[in-house]
């Protein structure tokens, strides 16, 4: 066995279901490294589980009035399952409600505070005399001092996101019982992650390999000098702080989650019925820790976990963490409140893992937010899987067992093109290890899929359908070319769609798959071929159509049920709205623009001439209806064109939260200024 590697994705919270962003930052990437590692047959071994503690549980459960129990124990058994449907290849899914977890965290707070590593600080905080609790930020609400929302949190306004303390906020209300809280003293557990400051900064500089944008924010951390962080809370769920005097503390839910990795490796090692395992994977100089997360993790993993670590002593630090950016859906925010979302037991509802695994791998955040939409989706399926590997294996495998009787042909004296062929293997091989080993791998599967590129370029013009008849021997050499590649193929790709890899394998009488067999003579001549399968079918117009109806759809309802207004943009003089020329008009035609689904071509007459305009809103209106109507218009506005077509001003709309949109009317006659 090779080296030994301890792989981890972060614990996501037990308070929702899985979705893409989730999948593209922490899971979808350790996957893939995981399952090359084990091919490579290195000792690795791939740990996560559920986060159930911290405040979120605790807000999900109140929102449903049912207790964080509940709320934890439905979504990690939700969320296991739907990560093993989907071929995320855990060898452990934990929980931190476990008794191990609960243990091993305390463990951890004993032996800090025994060694006299933390500090402790009374403080004052917002309480809720009614129900006698402090309050955590997320519990107290009110109106946001720069953009007047008033549902504003008491550590961010969602609306202006705008980060807060709940000492800013106007009128500040406990989301417990509506009460105005109060001020309290309370004493806390500190980590002096200032003390830490130079063996990170000594760990950080051996460091090899970290991407850019993680090195770059813990350096900025670092540089900006780090502070005391508490590591207990007010609060009745989480794990209770083991000293004396402690009474309705519990652990800060960042600093027992990350310990849940280990507490998952003991319970893992347990169950294996080896219980002093774990050890090696966490305490083994020869062992290599890599956290997979997102970027709102990175100082937790780089910086707090580590100075834990360091201070218990015996524990090796991360190798590298190599965190994603965010993923945006359909050129928004990813949101889960709004409902902007794709989960994945939805997505698994309609199509195979297969697909998602290999469209989200060709474009994940690795260096910047990247974006994720259905007709990337559909492109990547159909001109990829579809069109180029897929295409492929269906040819190769159908030719040599319709023409070669099921088995591989021999293969005869080799010509250029075939060692030209044959040869990609071996190369594109070594650069995608090299990929694989720097957590490039949306460049590794686009490495990948080059080689089914060169295959299938090389079937087109070597023309075995021809050869067959002219030169049968020079035919069987083509063939078995095309099936080395495609058995090349389907171990160069086990990692990212197992699933048709799986089927190839099987069609190719593969029987176990490493990494070495990746070479350009995998088969030998005479071994059994099955017919081959479509592996890829195609998606069409209507099947991605209704993905995208089912996203707006998500977004309607829980935007009717939850309207957020729009803030209030930045202040504007009075000689700046003066600017403006409003003029009151009635549309005189309107009509759909050819090419386009969204404009509609409007003349509008505004008393002193009528003008052309150009209106976007072809979706939520009928042209037939819109002749009489009295609108607003801005009529000063610098003419632009739109399709080719000069827009002469812009008609005023109010566009609703639930996404609909009304015209500004008024009965005074056209021409008339708005002012
Ligand atoms: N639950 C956290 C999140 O979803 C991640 C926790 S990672 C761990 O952002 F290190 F704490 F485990
Ligand atoms: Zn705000």
């Amino acid at each position: 066995m090779g080296k030994r590697t301890l792989v981890t994705s972060a614990l996501p919270y037990a308070n929702g279901p899985i979705h893409l962003g989730h999948l593209a930052g922490a899971y979808l990437p350790a996957d893939f490294y995981v399952r090359y590692k084990r091919m490579r047959n290195e000792d690795v071994v791939f740990i996560c589980g559920s986060d159930e503690h911290g405040v979120p549980i605790t807000i999900a459960a109140d929102k449903e009035g049912v207790k964080p129990q509940d709320i934890v124990d439905r979504f990690h058994e939700m969320n296991k399952k739907t990560f093993e449907e989907f071929g995320i290849s855990f060898d452990y899914f934990g929980r931190t409600s476990s008794p191990v977890h609960h243990e091993t965290s305390q463990d951890f707070f004993r032996v800090l505070n025994e060694k006299g590593v933390f500090r402790k600080k009374s403080e004052t905080q917002l309480y809720d005399e009614k129900a006698d609790m402090f309050l955590p930020d997320r519990y107290v609400k009110g109106t946001c001092p720069h953009c007047n929302y008033a549902e504003a949190f008491g550590d961010q306004c969602e609306k202006c996101g705008t980060s807060l303390s709940p000492s800013d906020l106007i009128e500040p209300r406990s989301m417990v019982t509506g009460d105005k809280p109060v001020y309290k003293k309370t004493e806390h557990w500190f980590l002096p992650l200032g003390d830490f400051q130079n063996d990170l900064q000594t760990w950080l500089d051996k460091t090899e390999n970290w991407k850019p944008n993680v090195m770059g924010q813990v350096k900025s951390w670092l540089t900006q000098g780090l502070g005391d962080r508490a590591v207990t809370r007010d609060l009745t769920w989480g794990v209770p702080v083991p000293v004396d005097g402690s009474e309705g503390k519990v652990l800060y839910v960042w600093f027992d989650a990350p310990i849940g990795y280990i507490s998952a490796t003991k319970e893992w090692a347990l169950q294996k019925g080896n219980p002093d395992l774990w050890e090696k994977y966490w305490r083994d100089k020869d062992t290599d820790l890599i956290h997979f997360i997102g970027k709102d993790n990175i100082v937790f993993h780089c910086i707090m976990f580590p100075a834990v670590l360091m201070s218990y002593d015996g524990y090796i630090l991360p190798k590298n963490v190599p965190a994603n950016e965010f993923l945006n859906l359909e050129g928004q925010k990813l949101s889960t409140s709004r409902g902007w979302a794709v989960w994945l037991q939805e997505y698994l509802k309609d199509f195979e893992p297969d697909l998602l695994r290999y469209v989200l791998g060709t474009g994940l955040p690795e260096t910047k937010d990247a974006d994720f939409s259905w007709k990337y989706f559909q492109d990547h399926v159909n001109g990829e899987l579809a069109d180029i590997f897929g295409n492929f294996a269906f040819r190769t495998l159908s030719f040599t067992s319709r023409y070669f009787d099921n088995k591989v042909p021999k293969a005869g004296k080799l010509s250029d093109e075939d060692r030209l062929a044959l040869g990609e293997i071996e190369r594109l091989k070594k650069e995608i290890e090299t990929l694989y080993e720097t957590f490039r791998f949306r460049e590794a599967i686009q490495k990948s899929m080059s080689l089914a590129r060169a295959g299938n370029k090389y079937f087109t013009e070597m023309e075995p359908w021809r050869l067959r008849k002219e030169d049968p021997e020079r035919c069987g050499t083509v063939l078995n070319v095309c099936c080395q590649i495609t058995a090349a193929l389907s171990v160069l790709f086990a990692p990212i769609i197992p699933g048709a890899c799986e089927k190839l394998h099987k069609a190719l009488n593969i029987r176990q798959a490493s990494w070495d067999d990746i070479t350009d003579h995998i088969l030998t001549a005479g071994s059994p071929v099955d017919k081959g399968e479509i592996l890829f079918n195609k998606l069409d117009d209507e099947t991605i159509n209704a993905q995208r109806e089912k996203l707006e759809e998500q977004t309607r309802i829980r935007e009717a049920s939850n309207p957020v207004p729009e803030p209030i943009k930045n202040t504007i003089s009075f000689e700046d709205f003066v600017k403006l020329d409003l003029r009151v008009g009635e549309i005189l035609t309107a009509e759909q623009v050819p090419k386009s689904d969204k404009l509609l071509k409007i003349t509008v007459d505004i008393g002193v001439e009528t003008r052309t305009i150009m209106a976007g809103i072809a979706q939520h209106a009928d042209p037939k209806d819109l002749p009489g109507k009295k609108v607003t218009v801005v009529a000063n506005l610098k003419p632009r064109k739109m399709m080719g077509i000069p827009s002469e001003g812009m008609i005023l709309m109010a566009e609703t939260p639930g996404g609909e949109f009304r015209f500004i009317t008024s009965d005074a006659d056209n021409g008339s200024v708005v002012a």
